[in-house]
């Protein structure tokens, strides 16, 4: 039986909704089973044939992080190594999802997973610590390092830049940060595809959509779909900036592309190009 961890969060909501439409066997879990106590967490699966954990819970505040370093440590950091230990308990396999943000972004070209990790925020730092804590309690674990996620449900940068289409005659959006985005759907697909495979090649991978492209380039993209889809009805005038001209409390990576022909080569995983999977998502909304 598979174990959701994180079942409120956009990414959870995705893979939760996936295993509904597999009519999969699974229990799912949010915030009433905190992953900071690992006796709730032993206590909930004590009685569950649990075989595989999924964990989509973190604390995912990018900027908050810079001023509550010890609550994402405790929630990034403490909240997968208990999930490991409880894992091990059960004699469970994990799938655990990190971030593009453990790097610096200094590396010219797309991240490997044998790249090594240098986080330049509070939000990296401890979800690197978490890969690390779960490479220490657990063997038989999957951690998917993945990047710029968008979904139906929670705060995301397609939902934001459509929101402000409706609401701005101009966008200012950043030339200088590079990366992939990733359709959480696509992701949740990916996971599922490893739990299916059941194979031992256990540690770490990247995910994201293919293509590397910046954020300007990205906003674009989803303006011109908005206005295909008919989502806004408005002229709106995006404006390249840099980051210098666009300041947040958490330093971000300026290069955080992730390579994925590791995936694609363990679990035969097509990824889809970032165009494809982002025209899908906005043409699903019209219909929503
Ligand atoms: N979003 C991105 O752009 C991005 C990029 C790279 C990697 N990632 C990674 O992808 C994964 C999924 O991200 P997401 O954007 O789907 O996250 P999200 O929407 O912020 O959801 C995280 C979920 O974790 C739950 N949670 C927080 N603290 C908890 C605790 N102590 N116990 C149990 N549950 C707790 C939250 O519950 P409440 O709803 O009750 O607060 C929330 O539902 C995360 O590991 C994240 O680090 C995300």
């Amino acid at each position: 039986m598979i174990w959701l961890i994180g079942k409120r969060g956009m990414l959870g909501r995705e893979v939760e909704a996936l295993l509904d439409r597999q009519k999969r066997d699974y229990i799912a879990t949010g915030a009433e089973v905190d992953i900071t106590d690992i006796k709730q967490l032993k206590e909930f699966a004590a009685d569950k044939p649990v075989s595989w954990i999924i964990n989509c819970a973190a604390y995912t505040a990018v900027d908050k992080a810079e001023d509550e370093p010890e609550e994402a440590f405790k929630i990034n950091a403490d909240g997968p190594s208990n999930i490991s230990k409880t894992a091990a308990y059960k004699n469970a396999r994990l799938i655990h999802i990190s971030t593009d943000y453990v790097f610096d972004g200094t590396k010219k070209g797309a991240y490997l997973e044998t790249d090594l990790p240098n986080p330049i925020n509070i939000y990296g730092k401890s979800k690197l610590k978490g890969e690390q804590y779960i490479a220490e309690n657990l063997k038989a674990h999957f951690i998917i390092r993945t990047a710029w996620l968008y979904g139906k449900n929670g705060n995301n940068f397609v939902l934001t830049m459509l929101k402000q289409f409706r609401e701005k005659p101009e966008v200012r959006v950043v030339t200088d940060q590079w990366g992939s985005p990733t359709c959480a759907s696509d992701l949740a697909e990916a996971i599922i595809r490893i739990i299916d495979l059941n194979s031992g090649t256990f540690g770490l991978y990247h995910f994201a959509n293919e293509g590397e492209i910046n954020w300007y380039q990205f906003a674009t993209e989803i303006y011109n779909l908005a206005r295909i889809e008919g989502l806004t009805g408005r002229s709106v005038r995006l404006l390249p900036v840099t980051t210098d001209q666009y300041p947040t409390k958490a330093k971000r990576p300026v290069n955080s592309c992730l390579s994925k022909e590791k995936i694609s080569r363990d679990f035969n995983i097509k990824v889809k190009p970032w165009k494809e999977s982002l025209a899908s998502f906005i043409s699903a909304l019209k219909i929503d």
